[in-house]
């Protein structure tokens, strides 16, 4: 699965070395030093306690995950994957920065993934998970020198802070999960080109926000308008991008239906609630249901087959991946005939 197998000495040294010194992570710290590493079981916490990182598996999954998540909200919502299509296969993962201040995840048989590049100089660099969910990759001695972040490579989530759009010359947008157990990269994005909010089905438009006006977008003029903070389309030296922030836990998520969801988490219901969602029904999603899927949104679910077809994948499809669509459920007669 494209795993470049080039690393089992490194790994057996590594856990050697561990071994030996004991430095590897507590639950108590925010940052990976390039001495540490963290095991699977073990994470790191943020400062002030809002986001955790360490290794997961989504619900109905058993591979194994290098994500962030709130660290007080008791459903685990992942906000962040660094190895979504490079799933470990089993719980010896292990996330350490190598001696080029490379952050690394590496598993027992040597099967190794590069979470972050950093080459220059050769300065001691370290990990940090902030408070606002961003991993950053800074040099040891300066703080404010980021050499890498993680909301520059976002994974389905939108975060207060983060910059949705082009800045440096990168189109930094979110994509789906293929389906809700499997976090490999999914058909749909969610970002902002241009002056407009989009999403996109493989490239093809499948919604847009309308062009910003100055004070919010055309077609969505509600979203520039949240009752606990703000969103703000910035246009600089930087780049062009948009940003949000919140009072509470806020996030936006581009799903496998093609929607893309605002929910804010609400304590006294001890749940997510979805404040806003685009586009308004499912059905507007261009071939959500897949082919021979017919789509109603008074049904749920709202995609069923046409009659005498069934899902391709039925695990698929009840995972929410309707995207191999339909299949004839039994041979045609006529197919022999000719
Ligand atoms: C962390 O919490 C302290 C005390 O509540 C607060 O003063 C500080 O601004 C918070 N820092 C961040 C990064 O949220
Ligand atoms: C996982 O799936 C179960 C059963 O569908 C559900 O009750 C639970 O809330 C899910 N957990 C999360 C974190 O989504
Ligand atoms: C920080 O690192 C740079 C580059 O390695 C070095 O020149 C500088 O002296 C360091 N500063 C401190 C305070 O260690
Ligand atoms: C720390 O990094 C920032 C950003 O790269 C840089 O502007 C600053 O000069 C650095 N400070 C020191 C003391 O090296
Ligand atoms: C932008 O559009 C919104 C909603 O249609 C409208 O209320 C607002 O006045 C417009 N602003 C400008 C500067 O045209």
């Amino acid at each position: 699965m494209g795993y470049p197998f080039r690393y089992p000495l490194r790994f057996i040294l590594l856990s050697l070395h561990l071994f030996v010194t004991g430095e590897s992570a507590t639950s108590t710290t925010d940052t990976l030093s390039q001495t540490g590493s963290l095991s699977d079981g073990q994470t790191l916490i943020s400062l002030n306690k809002t986001f955790e990182l360490g290794f997961f598996s989504p619900n109905g999954s058993s591979n194994r995950y290098v994500g962030i998540w709130y660290y007080k909200i008791p459903l685990q919502t992942p906000v962040w994957i660094a190895n979504r299509n490079n799933p470990l296969l089993d719980t010896s993962g292990v996330l350490y920065i190598n001696n080029n201040g490379e952050l690394m995840i590496v598993d027992r048989i040597g099967r190794s993934f590069v979470v972050a590049y950093y080459n220059p100089g050769g300065k001691d660099v370290e990990a940090t998970i902030l408070d606002s969910g961003n991993l950053v990759l800074r040099e040891t001695n300066n703080s404010s020198s980021i050499i890498w972040q993680s909301f520059d490579y976002p994974t389905d989530t939108w975060l207060p802070g983060m910059k949705l759009g082009v800045t440096e010359g990168q189109h930094r947008l979110t994509t789906s999960w293929r389906s809700s157990s499997d976090p490999t990269t999914g058909d749909f994005a969610f970002g902002l080109d241009s002056s407009q909010l989009f999403i996109w089905q493989k490239n093809v438009v499948s919604w847009s926000s309308g062009l910003w006006n100055g004070t919010s977008f055309a077609h969505n003029p509600e979203l520039s308008e949240p009752p606990f903070g703000s969103l703000n389309f910035v246009s600089d030296s930087e780049g062009v991008y948009c940003t949000f922030s919140s009072i509470y836990y806020t996030r936006f998520v581009v799903d496998m239906t093609g929607q893309t969801r605002e929910f804010t988490w609400v304590d006294s219901q001890g749940d997510w609630v979805l404040f806003w969602s685009v586009p308004h029904a499912t059905c507007e999603v261009y071939n959500v249901c897949g082919v021979f899927g017919l789509c109603n949104d008074m049904a749920l679910p709202a995609c069923t087959c046409v009659q005498g077809f069934v899902p391709a994948s039925q695990s698929d499809w009840d995972n929410g991946d309707k995207s191999r669509g339909c299949v004839r459920q039994s041979r045609l007669q006529c197919s022999t005939s000719q």
